[in-house]
Parts: C-alpha cells; sequence; structure tokens
C-alpha cells in the first residue's frame, strides 16, 4: 500500500495570504474547489489543507508512474466528511485523510476511495507531525529520525538498524541494507515535520530472532 503525506505551517511567512501570488489561487485550485474556498469562513486552513491533499495524493501518483508531474488543478479534491477526502486524478482515485490545529493542516494519502481501518489487519498505516525541537534544526533529518524511530518501534526492530535511504528522491526504509516491505512519505514545511508510512504484516508476530525479520525484499 504506497502513502503520501504533506504538512503546510500555517503561520510561515510563506503561507500567509498577502504573501501569494494574485493569482495563486486560480493557479492552484479548480473552480469548484475555489467556489468552496470563496464560500468558507476559514479560507486560510482551508486553502492549505486543500493543497496537501494535491501534494500528498501526487506523492503517491509519483510512486505508480514517474511520469506524473505535480500540476495542481490535475488533481481535484472533494471533501467528503468530517478529516476525509476524495483527490481524482488518472493515477486515482486516492483516499485522504485530513488533519490540523490552528498551527498546521497535514495530509495522508493512499490509492483508492475506501480508507484503511485503523484495526485493518492487512496493512498497517502509521503516521505522525512534531514541531522541530531546535529552531533551525535540519528538517530533513529530524524526520528522518521521527520516521525511523516510529517505524522500528512497529516492526520489533533496534532504530539503529533501520536506515532510510532514497530512490530518486523517494524515501526508501532499509533494515540491515535489505529493503523493508514499508512505504513511506515525508514533508516538512516552517517548524514542523511528519511521516506516514504504511507496512504488509510480518508473518510472525515475534521477531527476537530478527534473522528474517519483516518480511525484508
Ligand atoms: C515532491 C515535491 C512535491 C515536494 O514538495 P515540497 O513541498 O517541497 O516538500 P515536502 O516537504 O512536502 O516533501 C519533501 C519530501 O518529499 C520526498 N520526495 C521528494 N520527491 C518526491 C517524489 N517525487 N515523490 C514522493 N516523495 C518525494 C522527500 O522525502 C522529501 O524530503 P527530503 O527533501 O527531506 O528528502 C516536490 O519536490 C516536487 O517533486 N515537485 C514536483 C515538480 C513537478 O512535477 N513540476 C511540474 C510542474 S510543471
Amino acid at each position: 500500500m504506497l502513502v503520501g503525506n504533506d504538512v503546510v505551517d500555517l503561520h510561515d511567512p510563506e503561507s500567509r495570504p498577502e504573501a501569494l501570488h494574485d493569482r495563486f489561487d486560480v493557479r492552484v485550485f479548480t473552480s469548484d474547489e475555489r467556489e468552496t474556498l470563496s464560500a468558507s469562513a476559514s479560507a486560510h486552513p482551508l486553502r492549505w489543507t486543500l493543497w496537501a491533499a494535491k501534494e500528498s495524493a501526487y506523492k503517491v501518483a509519483k510512486k505508480l508512474d514517474p511520469a506524473v508531474r505535480f500540476l495542481p488543478r490535475d488533481f481535484v479534491v472533494r471533501l467528503i466528511g468530517e478529516g476525509r477526502a476524495v483527490v481524482t486524478h488518472e493515477a486515482g482515485p486516492f483516499n485522504v485523510r485530513l488533519y490540523g490545529t490552528d498551527e498546521w493542516v497535514g495530509a495522508v494519502t493512499t490509492r483508492g476511495v475506501a480508507p484503511v481501518a485503523a484495526d485493518d489487519p492487512v496493512t498497517h498505516v502509521g503516521s505522525g507531525i512534531e514541531r522541530l525541537g531546535v529552531p533551525g534544526a535540519d528538517p530533513s533529518q529530524a524526520v528522518r529520525e521521527f520516521a525511523r524511530a516510529a517505524i522500528a518501534l512497529r516492526m520489533n526492530l533496534p532504530t539503529g538498524e533501520v536506515r532510510i535511504a532514497a530512490d530518486r528522491g523517494i524515501p526508501v526504509v532499509l533494515w540491515r541494507d535489505r529493503r523493508l516491505p514499508v512505504d513511506l512519505s515525508l514533508s516538512h514545511h516552517g517548524r514542523f515535520v511528519a511521516w506516514a508510512w504504511s507496512a504488509q504484516p510480518t508473518p510472525r508476530s515475534d521477531h527476537s530472532s530478527r534473522e528474517s525479520p519483516a518480511t525484508a525484499a
């Protein structure tokens, strides 16, 4: 199961409405999305929620088809209920979970229209968001530390043995230099870093020997 994610810091100088190009909304959003924005009493967080849905869907689409480009209006967002959206695109559809506070908004996307249930016995989708501990810290490094720790914990592996590398810019998860059957997406913006990952179940619940753990590919 492929995942994509995105986070936007609502108070970052580049997110502020006055920082946006006059034609930003026209370039990025479909006419239906712009109507939803105009009708909203909270256009600022909604604008970036729609954006996060598009970008997180793009990250999944790009994994499915390396030729996909991020043309935001091609990723059409339909809000379908509290914290949920569907993004349509020729590589989709995509199911999106939306999250947010007064400080940030974020999205986690999987392919298909139905969300993965939290107790799904087949696929686990995990995600997290954290504020950077130290201003000026390297967000790429920080998000990898958080993601590594979360994946290692879930897969019952020592964090030190889990590594995040990149395949054409897309993060991949390694255990002792072998690919784990985990899909990972990372995002960072302003003061926040976020990660989302999915894993197929391991054949055994106890990998204490760790000789053939976690269905390493
Ligand atoms: C992927 C992309 C959307 C990231 O956007 P962003 O808002 O700058 O960054 P985010 O923080 O949300 O995500 C960055 C992370 O996404 C991951 N990433 C990079 N390229 C990726 C891709 N193609 N697919 C999935 N994930 C990707 C990386 O882990 C990266 O983190 P890192 O910089 O620490 O390695 C952007 O880099 C990109 O590829 N844009 C598309 C360009 C394009 O198609 N242009 C055509 C328009 S005409």
